[in-house]
């Protein structure tokens, strides 16, 4: 099975081709430059270039690979979360493309994508827990298969990598301050600050991260390190010390309710852990530390997979397709915010689907 998959939540349009599991291609348009100027992504304008570049991606893509659309079997789009502007322009080409190609269609759940992408590169193993911490979202799932995953925590606020990025913001850092934060921590010290390890005095698996930005941003105004963007140089040393308490500070309390959801639920000896904070030296290093203890297995896509990518929703779309999961047509595109409702059809009787 040939499967596209097109990814257009945010501020990316990326497109790829999966088949039989493993990935042909995948081509991307970046649009992280242009809402950097604006230190945030402004929804208009993403949603303007997804409808820019999302055609002569589709063209680069097969031209490539010299591969003819009429040989895709299942035509792939996120369907959410994310802006909502710009998943229509990613949903509504993907329908037209299978409207026109008489190819079933079906619209991917953009988080559950990020986590099962790990299935590019390693064996996916089920039941498994989830850990899927990006700029919008910071989620623990229990997966127990590619189309079910049962919710065990989530942040009631900032996401982890919101954090980062609103704190980044505060520093005059570039947008997303992710990378720059993890670059930064490298060269600094993470004890050299006291931050707090937020909210973590309880027995669920949420997170809560506002506390945690609100003090690091009172700390860097304590520090005089709050200066605008091109007033200071970002590598001094109490820069990088501030970086790397701040790190230390999102990744411990990571790490905490990850070895929490361990103990709640015994029988998974599987973390995938994914999203554009997975690719964060630190938590990768304190991950595979934790799964070394517990004698499980950490499974993470490499960090291209991690960030938003066409190859996670071709490859999730395949796994489903597999299955003989497919959307109808009207499928509604998500908004960040709202539940992604449980709407897949599935044109296999349970009893002949593939194990
Ligand atoms: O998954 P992603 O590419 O996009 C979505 O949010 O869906 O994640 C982007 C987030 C940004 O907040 C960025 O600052 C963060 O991932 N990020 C990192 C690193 N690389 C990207 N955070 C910490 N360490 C990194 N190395
Ligand atoms: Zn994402």
């Amino acid at each position: 099975m040939l499967c596209i998959g097109i990814e257009s939540s945010c501020d990316e349009t990326a497109l790829a081709l999966v088949r039989e599991g493993r990935l042909v291609d995948a081509v991307i348009a970046s649009q992280a430059d242009l809402h950097a100027l604006f230190g945030g992504v402004v929804p208009e304008l993403a949603s303007r270039e997804h409808f820019r570049f999302i055609g002569r991606l589709l063209d680069q893509l097969l031209e490539r690979n010299h591969t003819d659309i009429a040989g895709v079997d299942l035509v792939c789009a996120t369907r959410g979360p994310g802006l909502l502007g710009s998943l229509l322009v990613g949903v509504t080409f993907a329908k037209a493309l299978a409207l026109g190609l008489g190819r079933p269609f079906l619209g991917v759940n953009h988080l559950h994508a990020h986590l099962l992408a790990a299935g590019l590169e390693h064996e996916l193993v089920f039941p498994a827990l989830g850990l899927l911490v990006s700029g919008g979202h910071t989620h623990i799932y229990r997966m127990q298969s590619p189309s079910e995953f049962i919710p065990l925590g989530r942040t009631l606020d900032d996401a982890a990598g919101e954090a980062f990025d609103k704190v980044g913001k505060i520093l005059g850092l570039p947008y997303p301050a992710g990378k720059s934060f993890d670059q930064l921590a490298r060269m600094g010290n993470g004890d050299a600050f006291s931050l707090p390890r937020p909210y973590l005095d309880n027995d669920n698996l949420d997170f809560s991260f506002s506390g945690l930005k609100t003090a690091a941003a009172q700390l860097a105004a304590d520090l005089r390190i709050t200066l605008p963007a091109g007033k200071r140089t970002a590598n001094s040393g109490i820069t990088a010390d501030f970086c790397a308490s701040f790190n230390r500070a999102v990744v411990e309390t990571i790490e905490t309710k990850v070895r929490r959801a361990f103990v709640k639920n015994k029988d998974t000896k599987t973390l995938v852990a994914a999203g554009g904070v997975a690719a964060n030296t630190l938590l990768r290093e304190r991950l595979g530390d934790l799964m070394k203890q517990t004698g499980g297995q950490l499974i993470m896509p490499s960090p291209h997979f991690c960030t938003d990518n066409g190859a996670m929703i071709a490859y999730a779309g395949w796994l489903l397709g597999k299955e003989g999961f497919y959307h109808e047509l009207s499928l509604r595109s998500i908004p960040r915010g709202e539940m992604i409702p449980d709407d897949m059809h599935c044109s296999y009787p349970i009893s002949a689907m593939p194990s």
